[in-house]
């Protein structure tokens, strides 16, 4: 008896699924046909390909449709390929997609639920315009010193390493790491991060912990992506619970070094201990300054340390641009000084980030979560449906951009920019829900660049593996084997 009715369970569920597979075809939406029980993901769930080339591979496989219907698992899923609707779901009816596709909540994990990017609704607005005084253009150029002293020690360190010159290379990514974690450590902390004195500083130690490579995290990693609503019922966390002892512990013994002290330092730090005092709209709790301030280490050096790391490479890949890149740099140094106002001005250093981040951006599609059904043409857009940007598939699509493979900086410089078809370049997001720290990562990524570029005569080391190929299990942009690079000193 318990077999039959187990016999008659399956096959409901079993058409129940295949039922669900025709969503789409209801609505008149093309799309590939998908697999029973992983959809169109069944490459991402054996580890053959990332989600971020299974996206790109359909946005390319339907070059004619504003949108494609897929199925993650058996979730209904619109992967959109038309600049216009971007807009629209990013800035225009910003109402209707208001939240990120992930589900961490901070019951389960008080660092990354608190972060904007997981935050939701009227939650995430009251958070972010918190956040936002930390990330002005006064507040960048009041930092820009603090980013200065980093420079000069990260020069220093390839002076004075011999990997540098001796034909062995360095790996970009690890160096633009060391500095990227120094620079927050400065930035946000008021520390000495100490990333390129000692291999085992507590920041490299922490931001080893933060992207984790071991299988768990990337199972991990890959279910809060793929099946956001498990992620919930599984009470996951994105930072671990070790890990999230030790960034708090980092953060309480700096505030009550700074009370002890009497020491004010008009950092995010300061800023946050000050939304303790001020906040009016819920309880603001140690909690929450000791969360936002480890979000601001989270958020820092990853992200930039890879735009920093790809452009770095491009530019040895291209001694052309470098070239041009260093002219300009050298018109602007001043005692082997560059001002805040020189360096953020500087239009081809600019392109060149641009266009580094248009071939590799650091996230290669994003997930919004439509918040209220939502009219579009023939079609209505359910609340709770996800909503697949494709970002990697537009940067490359030969629709918007001139041999797509090749690193030209020149589409980004003031004259050219202006034609490129708006929504297209998303490496930072749109609308109210993009980047918080642009501002904070492109002036880091500048000044690493412009203090290297001015420097060295920067070379692809044989070290490195080409074509580049992307790592499938990284939760961001990785090339496999790394960006091993050489340096010879200018002068
Ligand atoms: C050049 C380096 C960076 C890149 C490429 C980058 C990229 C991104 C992207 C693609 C998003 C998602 C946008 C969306 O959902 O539409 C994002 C969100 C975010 N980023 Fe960055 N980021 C960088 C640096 C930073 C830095 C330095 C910080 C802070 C210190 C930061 C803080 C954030 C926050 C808080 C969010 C969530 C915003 C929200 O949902 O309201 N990012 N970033």
């Amino acid at each position: 008896m318990l077999l039959v009715i187990l016999i008659i369970l399956t096959t409901i569920t079993y058409y129940l699924i295949k039922l669900n597979y025709q969503y789409w075809e209801k609505r008149k939406v093309p799309g590939p046909k998908p697999s029973f029980l992983v959809g169109n993901l069944g490459k991402v769930f054996t580890l053959r390909m990332s989600a971020g080339d299974t996206y790109t591979k359909i946005y390319n496989d339907y070059p004619d449709e504003e949108m494609v219907g897929i199925y993650r698992g058996t979730s209904p899923v619109l992967l959109l390929r038309d600049p216009e609707l971007i807009k629209e779901v990013t800035t225009k009816s910003f109402s209707s997609f208001h939240d990120n596709d992930v589900d961490i909540l901070k019951e389960n994990d008080p660092i990354f639920g608190r972060n904007p990017f997981a935050l939701k609704g009227e939650e995430w607005k009251v958070v972010r315009g918190q956040l936002t005084p930390g990330f002005t253009s006064g507040k960048m150029k009041w930092l820009f010193p603090l980013m200065e002293e980093v420079c000069t020690e990260l020069v220093k360190f390839i002076d004075q390493h011999p990997d540098t010159t001796n034909g062995q290379g360095f790996e970009a990514k690890e160096l633009s790491m060391m500095y990227t974690l120094n620079n927050v450590a400065s930035c946000a902390f008021g520390l000495q991060g100490k990333c390129f004195e000692k291999e085992n500083s507590t920041f490299r130690q922490l931001a080893r912990e933060f992207f984790s490579t071991d299988s768990w995290s990337v199972l991990w990693f890959f279910i809060m992506m793929v099946y956001p609503p498990i992620s919930r019922i599984l009470s996951m966390r994105f930072v671990s619970k070790p890990l999230e002892e030790k960034l708090m512990r980092l953060v309480c013994d700096t505030l009550k070094y700074r009370e002890q002290n009497n020491i004010v330092r008009n950092d995010f730090l300061h800023i946050m201990a000050q939304l303790k005092k001020t906040c009016k709209e819920y309880d603001f709790t140690n909690e929450d300054v000791t969360a936002h301030a480890a979000g601001f280490f989270g958020d820092g050096y990853e992200t930039s340390s890879i735009v920093m790391s790809f452009t770095l490479f491009e530019l040895a890949a291209n001694p052309e641009c470098q070239s041009r890149l260093r002219e300009e740099l050298e018109a602007s140094f001043e005692n082997d000084k560059i001002s805040y106002e020189a360096l953020t001005s500087l239009a081809y250093l600019e392109a060149a980030i641009c266009e580094g981040l248009r071939l590799h951006p650091a996230l290669f599609f994003l997930q919004k979560r439509c918040t209220k059904d939502f009219s579009y043409k023939h079609l209505v857009i359910e609340k709770g449906t996800a909503v697949i940007l494709p970002v990697y598939g537009l940067h490359t699509d030969g629709k918007y951009y001139e041999e797509p493979a090749v690193f030209k900086p020149e589409r980004f410089l003031p004259g050219s920019r202006e034609n490129l078809t708006k929504y297209t370049f998303l490496p930072f997001g749109e609308g109210p829900r993009a980047c918080l720290g642009q501002k904070f990562g492109m002036l880091q990524v500048k000044a690493g660049i412009a203090y290297i570029i001015r420097n060295y005569e920067i070379l692809v080391n044989g070290k490195t593996q080409l074509p580049l190929k992307y790592s499938i299990t990284n939760a961001m942009t990785a090339p496999v084997g790394g960006l091993w690079l050489d340096f010879k000193k200018i002068k």
